[in-house]
């Protein structure tokens, strides 16, 4: 990590930590500075290859909900996580509206929590986009007004995927301005949105113009429908050096 300051101020201090071994959670929750609604259970992959291999990266892909995170389990998060975060911020007058994004791992002993995030995920909010039937603007506004226990939050009953597609190199340097193909075929599935993130418009063609390039999502029923979907999505696109783990949604169909 210190090695040619890989990565800058950051890297020059470290702490030890307790290890955490287990599935990792990505959990989310509307907070109105006093109460807070969740979502439904995500996870990430955050590791560049298939099998959790490679250096880590900002995310590869997710899918939600995640079906083995029972109802009394969430229930227990709000209960022993989320909900003594937000009356400690109220206690200390700095009330948190907004997104709170509590990353867990699920170890042997239970839950435990690796960080906090005051924020929306990154792929996970891909996913949850697709799942989301209530306006999110509404209940974004009602965050800020102090009235959540009001808003009625709805989620559709099926699964989302979300499969990104990364340049070469990353997450290290990548190259710039190669041409993306296949995008409005792909667009024009059936139940699958793109969402773009690292791109640019050049002379009317979309091209590469970040790391994580663009996230694929589908929707379907089942998690497995909603990872075939996806799949067959991202093989439609294509651009040189284009990377994406296959296995996405994998741990959630054991
Ligand atoms: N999903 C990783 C992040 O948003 O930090």
């Amino acid at each position: 990590m210190m090695v040619d300051g890989q990565f800058g101020q950051a890297g020059r201090e470290v702490i030890v930590e307790e290890y955490l071994e287990g599935h990792e959670v990505s959990i989310h929750a509307f907070c109105d500075g006093k109460t807070a609604t969740l979502f439904p259970p995500s996870q990430d992959h955050k590791r560049l290859l298939d099998g959790d291999q490679g250096p880590n990266t900002g995310g590869m892909g997710t899918y939600a909900p995640v079906h083995w995170v029972t109802q009394q389990m969430l229930d227990d998060i709000r209960k022993t996580i989320v909900m003594p975060v937000l009356r400690a911020l109220s206690d200390r007058g700095t009330p948190f509206c907004g997104c709170l994004y509590p990353g867990l791992i699920h170890t042997r002993q239970g839950f435990k929590v690796l960080e906090f995030n005051a924020r929306f995920g990154d792929p996970e909010t891909q996913s949850y986009m697709r799942l989301l039937e209530s306006d999110l603007a509404e209940t974004l506004l009602a965050c800020v007004d102090g009235r959540l226990e009001q808003a009625a939050v709805k989620w559709s009953a099926g699964s989302a995927a979300c499969v990104v597609a990364a340049s070469e190199g990353y997450p290290g340097d990548y190259q710039k301005g190669r041409t993306i193909c296949g995008l409005e075929q792909a667009a024009a599935m059936d139940d699958v949105v793109i969402f773009q993130a690292g791109t640019s418009e050049v002379n009317g063609a979309t091209v590469i113009a970040g790391g994580r390039v663009l996230s694929v999502t589908a929707t379907a029923e089942t998690l497995s429908a909603a990872v075939d979907r996806c799949y067959r999505a991202i093989g439609q696109i294509s651009f040189e050096g284009m990377q994406y783990r296959r296995d996405i949604g994998a741990k959630g169909l054991r």
